[in-house]
């Protein structure tokens, strides 16, 4: 049996040691025997548990700096000074013509599948291993979600996974990309051309990559982004939508503010999904400082890459770095031989204070929902929900925590007596609450 032996002090590290602020609390537990193990009694490895969420803190006077703006203008909320700098510098990062900002991603995808869907029909075509609430999306835009396959290698859509569902009651194709890497979204892009469908891009988890070398934001008819503090840019909450088509962009940011067009003034159905300018200083703040932070997520990717060299049974999903990449989201593959279910990897890992969550469990597919939805066999989807963990990264982060998480899943993987450990879990306390975020 392994013995983990982890005596890293207080959390602080010498090459992560992140701009942030170091990370909160410490990894100091010793696990020689399975009876050590928090999941069984033991102390947990981690007494502030560990993050899956960026929760990107900048400079708090960068943060003032650009509230101040608002708050001596008085102008807090209605598309102020600073939305309006927002959607400016984010439509040139994305290379679009178009920024349009909202008060969350999820407002953002609901408005614009609403303004893309072809009139009289009713189908959304997108893939059923994603984001946990994106078939509410397609209700909340009054249209159909039927789900597609994806492909192993990318955990994504492709042209082939997608072609199969079109017909002729599709509306839109919403492609989604996945959390490490993008999907094959140019040959997605080239089919919803050739069938003269509108295409929608979640670009949510990939906001700072380049596929192909071409910038995230210019595919389909338009992208949308998330703000949210788990995100790689954190405006505490919000949304922003990237596209070329200036109507388009018009008439979302619109519907965004009721729908009105100066006072009184009524041109569109619509409601409020408004960023406001708090949220924007925010945004602005930690985009100001986008470039540092990803080079700290680089940092503690290759710290994960060392770290689980070797470790039995796990697979690190690795970045594509030939291409402009955030390095942000650590996922990992649990492969056959890893000792024990998915289910209680995860507990066991929660009760040390490792907040690592299944990616993404169930497929939406295989959700009860209290509305319609369309859904052949999936046979990748569903192999594919068994395997996969997002284990903490982000500002809190160290490269001590990262060293400790590794020992412990090297401790699993040579020591994870499955029966002997799911006996404890019946009587283990339940998970930790904390401001974790989707995916
Ligand atoms: C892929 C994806 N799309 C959309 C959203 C919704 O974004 P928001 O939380 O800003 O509403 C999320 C949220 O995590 C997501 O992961």
């Amino acid at each position: 049996m392994t013995t983990l032996d982890l005596d890293v002090g207080n959390g602080s590290d010498s090459s992560t040691a992140s701009r942030n602020g170091s990370g909160a609390g410490s990894a100091g537990a010793v696990k020689h025997d399975l009876a050590d193990l928090a999941l069984a009694g033991g102390s947990a490895l981690f007494d502030v548990p560990r993050s899956a969420s960026s929760l990107a803190a900048p400079d708090i006077e960068r943060f003032l700096a650009h509230s101040r703006r608002f708050f001596d203008a008085r102008r807090y909320t209605n598309t102020g000074p600073v939305a309006g700098e927002l959607e400016r510098r984010l439509a040139e990062f994305h290379e679009v013509e178009h920024c349009v900002t909202f008060a969350s991603g999820f407002w953002a995808l609901v408005l614009a599948l609403r303004a893309l869907a072809l009139p009289g029909r009713r189908e959304v075509v997108l893939p059923s291993l994603t984001y946990r609430r994106m078939a509410d999306v397609a209700q909340w835009a009054s249209l159909v979600p039927r789900f597609c396959d994806v492909d192993p290698a990318t955990l994504a859509i492709d042209a082939s996974t997608v072609e199969p569902c079109l017909g002729p009651d599709t509306a839109v194709v919403l492609a989604v990309h996945p959390i490490v890497n993008c999907c094959a979204v140019d040959e997605v892009e080239e089919l919803a051309r050739s069938r003269r469908l509108p295409l929608l891009v979640d670009g949510v988890e990939s906001c700072y990559e380049t596929f192909h070398g071409r910038k995230v934001g210019s595919f389909g008819n338009a992208e949308v982004f998330s703000l949210h503090a788990s995100k790689l840019i954190n405006g505490f909450e919000g949304g922003y939508l990237t596209t070329d088509d200036g109507d388009l962009a018009t008439q979302l940011s619109l519907q965004r503010g009721f729908g009105f067009n100066g006072h009184d003034n009524v041109v569109h159905f619509g409601l409020n999904a408004k960023l406001n300018e708090v949220h924007a200083a925010m945004a602005l703040a930690n985009l100001d400082e986008l470039e540092e932070q990803v080079a700290d997520h680089r940092r503690r990717y290759h710290a994960y890459r060392r770290a689980l060299a070797g470790v039995p049974g796990v697979r690190l999903l690795a970045f594509d770095e030939t291409e402009r990449t955030s390095c942000k989201n650590i996922v990992v593959e649990l492969l056959d031989e890893w000792p024990l279910a998915r289910s209680l990897t995860l507990e066991v890992l929660q009760a040390e204070g490792i907040l690592a969550r299944a990616y993404y469990a169930p497929a939406l597919h295989q959700k009860p929902t209290a509305y319609r939805t369309i859904a052949g066999h999936l046979p990748n989807t569903e192999h594919l929900a068994e395997r996969f963990v997002l284990l903490p990264s982000g500002s809190r982060v160290t490269e001590a925590d990262i060293v400790a998480i590794a020992g412990l899943l090297r401790f699993l993987a040579t020591s994870g007596d499955a029966g002997a450990l799911a006996s404890k879990s019946e009587t283990a306390p339940g998970t930790v609450s904390t401001t974790e975020g989707p995916p």
